[in-house]
């Protein structure tokens, strides 16, 4: 009987997790054994990669590629273009064209270090949350103009032909946000833009959004013939900046989440012909970003391992089927 997760699911998707350098001496274990996906956690986001100086670093990222590779782990890359994260520099004293000729050489550089990669993030989070608006307001908009986003799926695929390139966002199963990302992708796939797949980041809670609404976006998005990606999962104990601590262990909201959880993994089941993997945001609930965020000094548990890397209610409930 398959007892990791990345076994139970080898018939469905790949199983993904994002962590940082800092993860890799104490949880390598884990991760080799239940993960075959990989995503850095923030080591190949652009800031990462390059000084302010213009010199880049491979260094972090490096390490973790390396611990992918050994162990036959697919590595996503996160991401090209994104508001944050990002070396002020690139916007600075620039033009569309300076700009678009610092995105080329930034791919460029990326690719002549790890190769064309299989799937990247091209874009992510170019959506407005406020209802009355439609894209975010970002450096690369102001400087590219609205249809920036279109423009840097087609330069970026010019240099890795053969990288899947991703659109990524979060609030991905809210209808709201949804339909302005299914405006966003129509618009981009009625133009002819090289576009591979959506990310849904999936940073959900215990008690939103409903997992109907999970499926009623995972189908709506597949049926643009877009593969999908759950891209940084994880179930919060809370409904984002309200609620008190709570305490741990805990009966009740273990249980509440290995229901979530559960019924989540049977949805992504359901439509594993569209999904290409399910990565989850950090290893384990003590690493996760949602410590302290966003409500300082606030722990979280939002991963399938506790805190001594132990498997929780929620795994066993992700894999009872
Ligand atoms: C967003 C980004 C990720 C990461 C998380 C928080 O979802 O896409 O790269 O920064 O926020 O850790």
């Amino acid at each position: 009987m398959a007892e990791t997760l990345k076994e139970k699911y080898a018939p469905y998707f790949k199983v993904g997790v994002a962590f940082g350098t800092w993860d890799i001496e104490p949880k390598k274990d884990l991760i080799t054994t239940h993960f075959n996906s990989v995503t850095c956690a923030n080591e190949m986001k652009p800031s990462s990669l390059v000084r302010p100086n213009g010199e880049y670093n491979f260094g972090p990222a490096d390490q973790i590629v390396a611990l992918a590779k050994e162990n036959n782990m697919a590595i996503h890359g996160h991401t090209y273009v994104w508001h944050n994260q990002t070396p002020k520099e690139f916007f600075e004293n620039t033009t569309p064209e300076k700009l678009l000729d610092t995105l080329r050489s930034y791919v460029q550089k990326v690719k002549e270090h790890y190769g064309e990669l299989a799937t990247f993030d091209a874009v992510n989070e170019a959506i407005e949350d406020k209802s009355e608006e439609y894209l975010r307001d970002t450096p690369w908009r102001r400087v590219l103009g609205d249809d920036y986003i279109a423009t840097v799926f087609r330069v970026i695929k010019e240099i890795v032909p053969n990288t899947e390139l991703y659109y990524n966002d979060y609030n991905d199963s809210f209808p709201e946000k949804r339909e302005k990302i299914l405006r966003l992708l129509k618009s981009l796939i009625a133009e002819g833009v090289p576009i591979s797949g959506m990310g849904l980041q999936s940073h959900y809670n215990i008690f939103t959004p409903d997992v109907d609404e999970v499926k009623r976006s995972i189908e709506a998005y597949a049926a643009l013939g877009l593969k999908l990606r759950i891209s940084e999962l994880d179930v919060s104990m809370y409904n984002h900046d309200i609620g008190e601590q709570i305490s741990w262990p805990n009966p009740e909201y273990s249980k509440k989440q290995a229901d979530f959880y559960g019924k989540l993994f049977k949805v992504y089941r359901e439509y594993a012909k569209h999904i290409d993997a399910v990565t989850f945001w950090g290893v384990a609930d003590n690493d996760s970003w949602l410590n302290g965020f966003p409500v300082r000094g606030r722990r979280n548990y939002p991963l399938l391992f506790d805190d001594n890397k132990q498997p929780k209610e929620a795994f066993y409930s992700v894999m009872d089927f």
